[in-house]
Protein backbone atom coordinates (compact mmCIF):
# COMPACT_ATOMS: atom_id res chain seq x y z
CA UNK A 1 0.00 0.00 0.00
CA UNK A 2 1.38 3.04 -1.19
CA UNK A 3 0.17 5.88 2.18
CA UNK A 4 0.05 9.43 1.74
CA UNK A 5 -0.99 11.91 4.79
CA UNK A 6 -1.93 15.29 4.01
CA UNK A 7 -2.75 18.19 6.42
CA UNK A 8 -6.31 18.87 5.33
CA UNK A 9 -8.92 16.91 4.03
CA UNK A 10 -9.49 19.38 1.31
CA UNK A 11 -5.78 19.03 0.10
CA UNK A 12 -6.54 14.74 0.50
CA UNK A 13 -9.22 15.31 -1.86
CA UNK A 14 -7.44 17.90 -4.29
CA UNK A 15 -4.35 14.90 -4.57
CA UNK A 16 -7.40 11.96 -4.94
CA UNK A 17 -8.84 13.65 -7.75
CA UNK A 18 -5.60 14.38 -9.66
CA UNK A 19 -4.78 10.46 -8.88
CA UNK A 20 -8.05 9.56 -10.77
CA UNK A 21 -8.07 12.00 -13.48
CA UNK A 22 -4.11 10.83 -14.78
CA UNK A 23 -5.93 7.40 -14.75
CA UNK A 24 -8.83 8.95 -17.01
CA UNK A 25 -5.93 10.84 -19.26
CA UNK A 26 -4.19 7.66 -19.50
CA UNK A 27 -6.78 4.82 -20.96
CA UNK A 28 -5.91 4.65 -23.95
CA UNK A 29 -9.62 2.49 -24.70
CA UNK A 30 -12.57 2.66 -22.85
CA UNK A 31 -12.66 1.13 -19.23
CA UNK A 32 -14.73 0.51 -16.54
CA UNK A 33 -13.73 2.71 -13.13
CA UNK A 34 -16.00 2.03 -9.90
CA UNK A 35 -16.85 5.16 -8.26
CA UNK A 36 -18.30 5.26 -4.38
CA UNK A 37 -21.00 6.97 -2.71
CA UNK A 38 -21.13 8.90 0.94
CA UNK A 39 -19.88 12.49 2.35
CA UNK A 40 -16.03 11.89 1.48
CA UNK A 41 -15.78 11.26 -2.11
CA UNK A 42 -17.96 14.72 -2.63
CA UNK A 43 -14.94 16.77 -2.62
CA UNK A 44 -13.05 14.91 -5.03
CA UNK A 45 -16.22 14.86 -7.66
CA UNK A 46 -16.32 18.37 -7.25
CA UNK A 47 -13.31 18.60 -8.75
CA UNK A 48 -13.34 16.50 -11.53
CA UNK A 49 -16.20 18.25 -12.07
CA UNK A 50 -14.72 21.17 -12.38
CA UNK A 51 -11.89 19.84 -14.27
CA UNK A 52 -14.05 18.93 -16.59
CA UNK A 53 -16.15 21.72 -17.14
CA UNK A 54 -12.52 23.63 -17.75
CA UNK A 55 -12.11 21.32 -20.28
CA UNK A 56 -9.27 19.62 -18.97
CA UNK A 57 -10.18 16.02 -18.04
CA UNK A 58 -12.39 14.01 -20.65
CA UNK A 59 -14.69 11.05 -19.35
CA UNK A 60 -15.09 10.00 -23.09
CA UNK A 61 -13.36 6.35 -22.38
CA UNK A 62 -14.47 6.16 -18.65
CA UNK A 63 -17.45 3.53 -17.96
CA UNK A 64 -18.86 3.78 -15.22
CA UNK A 65 -19.69 1.42 -12.26
CA UNK A 66 -21.14 1.74 -9.40
CA UNK A 67 -20.33 -0.39 -6.12
CA UNK A 68 -23.49 -0.37 -4.08
CA UNK A 69 -27.00 -0.03 -3.76
CA UNK A 70 -29.37 -0.22 -1.25
CA UNK A 71 -31.98 -2.98 -1.79
CA UNK A 72 -35.54 -1.64 -2.49
CA UNK A 73 -34.70 1.74 -3.61
CA UNK A 74 -35.49 2.25 -7.15
CA UNK A 75 -33.30 4.62 -8.95
CA UNK A 76 -34.97 7.59 -8.73
CA UNK A 77 -35.95 7.16 -5.20
CA UNK A 78 -33.67 10.54 -3.71
CA UNK A 79 -31.89 8.52 -1.31
CA UNK A 80 -30.44 5.71 -3.98
CA UNK A 81 -26.96 5.47 -4.82
CA UNK A 82 -27.89 5.75 -8.34
CA UNK A 83 -29.84 9.31 -7.26
CA UNK A 84 -26.37 10.04 -5.55
CA UNK A 85 -23.94 9.23 -8.33
CA UNK A 86 -26.13 11.55 -10.91
CA UNK A 87 -26.28 14.04 -8.66
CA UNK A 88 -22.78 14.25 -7.87
CA UNK A 89 -20.96 13.16 -10.46
CA UNK A 90 -22.53 11.91 -13.93
CA UNK A 91 -24.76 14.51 -14.56
CA UNK A 92 -22.02 17.38 -13.99
CA UNK A 93 -19.67 15.71 -15.91
CA UNK A 94 -21.66 14.93 -19.33
CA UNK A 95 -21.78 11.07 -18.38
CA UNK A 96 -24.60 9.18 -19.81
CA UNK A 97 -25.27 6.47 -16.86
CA UNK A 98 -24.99 3.07 -18.34
CA UNK A 99 -27.55 -0.17 -16.76
CA UNK A 100 -24.18 -1.76 -17.32
CA UNK A 101 -22.90 0.11 -14.66
CA UNK A 102 -25.80 0.52 -12.72
CA UNK A 103 -27.39 -1.54 -9.62
CA UNK A 104 -30.85 -1.79 -9.71
CA UNK A 105 -31.90 -1.96 -5.94
CA UNK A 106 -35.51 -2.53 -7.12
CA UNK A 107 -34.57 -5.38 -8.54
CA UNK A 108 -37.71 -8.30 -8.09
CA UNK A 109 -34.73 -10.31 -7.84
CA UNK A 110 -31.37 -9.10 -5.66
CA UNK A 111 -29.37 -11.96 -6.10
CA UNK A 112 -29.96 -12.11 -9.61
CA UNK A 113 -29.12 -8.55 -9.78
CA UNK A 114 -26.06 -9.03 -7.90
CA UNK A 115 -25.08 -11.92 -10.40
CA UNK A 116 -25.74 -9.84 -13.24
CA UNK A 117 -24.13 -6.98 -11.94
CA UNK A 118 -20.62 -9.00 -11.68
CA UNK A 119 -20.97 -10.75 -14.86
CA UNK A 120 -21.07 -6.83 -16.53
CA UNK A 121 -17.65 -6.00 -14.30
CA UNK A 122 -16.51 -9.02 -16.07
CA UNK A 123 -17.72 -7.89 -19.31
CA UNK A 124 -16.27 -4.65 -18.71
CA UNK A 125 -12.77 -6.06 -18.49
CA UNK A 126 -12.69 -5.73 -14.51
CA UNK A 127 -12.17 -2.12 -12.79
CA UNK A 128 -9.61 -0.21 -14.83
CA UNK A 129 -9.63 1.85 -11.40
CA UNK A 130 -11.47 0.99 -8.52
CA UNK A 131 -12.08 4.13 -6.24
CA UNK A 132 -13.19 3.25 -2.33
CA UNK A 133 -14.27 5.45 0.58
CA UNK A 134 -13.97 3.10 3.80
CA UNK A 135 -17.08 2.95 6.65
CA UNK A 136 -15.82 3.41 10.15
CA UNK A 137 -15.97 -0.46 11.12
CA UNK A 138 -13.68 -0.65 8.00
CA UNK A 139 -16.27 -1.55 5.47
CA UNK A 140 -15.61 -0.91 1.44
CA UNK A 141 -18.11 -0.59 -0.58
CA UNK A 142 -21.12 -2.73 1.20
CA UNK A 143 -18.72 -5.27 2.82
CA UNK A 144 -19.13 -5.41 6.31
CA UNK A 145 -17.46 -6.86 8.80
CA UNK A 146 -17.24 -11.17 8.81
CA UNK A 147 -17.65 -10.20 4.82
CA UNK A 148 -15.72 -13.27 3.11
CA UNK A 149 -12.37 -11.75 1.59
CA UNK A 150 -13.17 -13.51 -1.47
CA UNK A 151 -16.92 -12.99 -1.83
CA UNK A 152 -18.06 -11.58 -5.20
CA UNK A 153 -21.21 -9.58 -5.89
CA UNK A 154 -24.24 -10.49 -3.84
CA UNK A 155 -26.97 -9.26 -1.12
CA UNK A 156 -25.68 -8.19 2.18
CA UNK A 157 -27.23 -7.02 5.02
CA UNK A 158 -26.00 -4.17 6.50
CA UNK A 159 -24.45 -3.57 10.39
CA UNK A 160 -26.70 -1.38 12.68
CA UNK A 161 -23.70 0.81 12.68
CA UNK A 162 -23.54 1.38 8.98
CA UNK A 163 -27.16 2.33 9.10
CA UNK A 164 -27.03 4.83 11.97
CA UNK A 165 -23.52 6.21 10.35
CA UNK A 166 -25.48 6.20 6.72
CA UNK A 167 -29.14 7.85 8.21
CA UNK A 168 -29.27 11.15 6.36
CA UNK A 169 -26.09 10.73 4.46
CA UNK A 170 -28.41 11.07 1.23
CA UNK A 171 -30.05 14.23 0.87
CA UNK A 172 -33.45 13.44 1.22
CA UNK A 173 -32.66 10.57 3.33
CA UNK A 174 -34.86 8.47 5.63
CA UNK A 175 -34.81 5.18 6.75
CA UNK A 176 -31.65 3.61 6.11
CA UNK A 177 -32.83 0.26 4.27
CA UNK A 178 -31.57 -2.82 6.02
CA UNK A 179 -29.61 -4.54 2.87
CA UNK A 180 -27.56 -3.86 -0.02
CA UNK A 181 -26.17 -5.30 -3.24
CA UNK A 182 -22.97 -4.71 -2.81
CA UNK A 183 -20.11 -5.60 -5.42
CA UNK A 184 -17.45 -8.54 -2.94
CA UNK A 185 -14.02 -8.01 -1.75
CA UNK A 186 -12.98 -10.29 -4.08
CA UNK A 187 -14.48 -8.30 -7.28
CA UNK A 188 -12.81 -4.98 -5.88
CA UNK A 189 -9.25 -6.84 -5.30
CA UNK A 190 -9.08 -8.02 -9.14
CA UNK A 191 -9.50 -4.22 -10.13
CA UNK A 192 -6.04 -3.07 -11.46
CA UNK A 193 -5.95 -0.28 -9.66
CA UNK A 194 -7.50 1.11 -6.32
CA UNK A 195 -7.60 4.45 -4.60
CA UNK A 196 -9.27 4.77 -1.05
CA UNK A 197 -9.53 7.99 0.16
CA UNK A 198 -10.22 8.75 4.18
CA UNK A 199 -10.66 11.96 5.84
CA UNK A 200 -11.90 12.84 9.36
CA UNK A 201 -11.34 11.23 12.91
CA UNK A 202 -13.89 8.81 12.67
CA UNK A 203 -12.18 6.95 10.49
CA UNK A 204 -8.69 7.00 12.29
CA UNK A 205 -9.61 3.01 13.81
CA UNK A 206 -10.68 1.67 10.68
CA UNK A 207 -7.67 3.33 8.73
CA UNK A 208 -5.28 1.80 11.33
CA UNK A 209 -6.63 -1.53 11.01
CA UNK A 210 -6.85 -1.52 7.47
CA UNK A 211 -3.15 -0.46 6.72
CA UNK A 212 -1.25 -1.90 10.08
CA UNK A 213 -3.45 -4.82 11.61
CA UNK A 214 -3.68 -8.23 10.55
CA UNK A 215 -5.86 -9.29 7.28
CA UNK A 216 -8.92 -10.24 8.85
CA UNK A 217 -12.70 -10.88 7.68
CA UNK A 218 -13.53 -8.21 10.71
CA UNK A 219 -12.40 -5.41 8.86
CA UNK A 220 -12.51 -5.88 5.35
CA UNK A 221 -10.52 -3.27 4.10
CA UNK A 222 -7.60 -4.65 5.55
CA UNK A 223 -7.74 -7.32 2.50
CA UNK A 224 -6.60 -4.35 0.10
CA UNK A 225 -2.69 -5.40 1.65
CA UNK A 226 -3.40 -8.51 -0.67
CA UNK A 227 -3.17 -5.86 -3.39
CA UNK A 228 -0.31 -4.77 -5.39
CA UNK A 229 -1.73 -1.35 -6.57
CA UNK A 230 -3.49 0.53 -3.70
CA UNK A 231 -2.95 4.30 -2.99
CA UNK A 232 -4.33 5.33 0.03
CA UNK A 233 -4.72 8.90 0.93
CA UNK A 234 -5.93 10.37 4.64
CA UNK A 235 -6.37 13.88 6.29
CA UNK A 236 -4.20 13.96 8.99
CA UNK A 237 -7.35 13.24 11.53
CA UNK A 238 -7.91 9.96 9.71
CA UNK A 239 -4.23 8.96 10.25
CA UNK A 240 -4.28 9.97 13.86
CA UNK A 241 -3.92 6.31 14.96
CA UNK A 242 -1.12 5.05 12.73
CA UNK A 243 1.78 3.96 14.40
CA UNK A 244 4.18 4.19 11.36
CA UNK A 245 2.79 7.48 10.14
CA UNK A 246 6.48 8.70 9.74
CA UNK A 247 6.88 6.79 7.33
CA UNK A 248 4.06 7.11 4.88
CA UNK A 249 4.18 11.07 4.61
CA UNK A 250 5.98 11.33 1.50
CA UNK A 251 2.54 12.49 -0.73
CA UNK A 252 4.23 11.34 -4.00
C1 LIG B 1 -21.09 4.03 2.35
C2 LIG B 1 -20.65 3.19 1.16
C3 LIG B 1 -19.15 3.07 1.12
C4 LIG B 1 -18.53 4.29 1.73
C5 LIG B 1 -18.84 4.33 3.21
C6 LIG B 1 -18.33 5.56 3.94
O1 LIG B 1 -22.35 3.80 2.70
N1 LIG B 1 -21.28 1.93 1.01
O2 LIG B 1 -18.77 2.87 -0.23
O3 LIG B 1 -17.14 4.26 1.57
O4 LIG B 1 -20.21 4.06 3.45
O5 LIG B 1 -19.08 6.70 3.66
P1 LIG B 1 -18.67 8.16 4.12
O6 LIG B 1 -17.70 8.67 3.13
O7 LIG B 1 -19.95 8.94 4.14
O8 LIG B 1 -18.07 8.04 5.49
Amino acid sequence: MRVAIFASADDAAARTAELIAAEIASLAAPAAIAFPTGRTPVAVYDRLAARAAEGGLSFGRVLPFMLDEYAGLPPDHPASFNAFLRRHLFDRIGIAARREGLIRGDAADPEAEALRYEAEIARAGGFALCFLGIGDNGHIAFNEPGSSLGSRSRLRRLTRTTMAANAGEQDGAGTVPDHAVTVGIGTILESRKIVLLATGAAKADAVARMIEGPVTAMCPASALQLHPRVRVVLDQAAAARLRRSEDYADPA
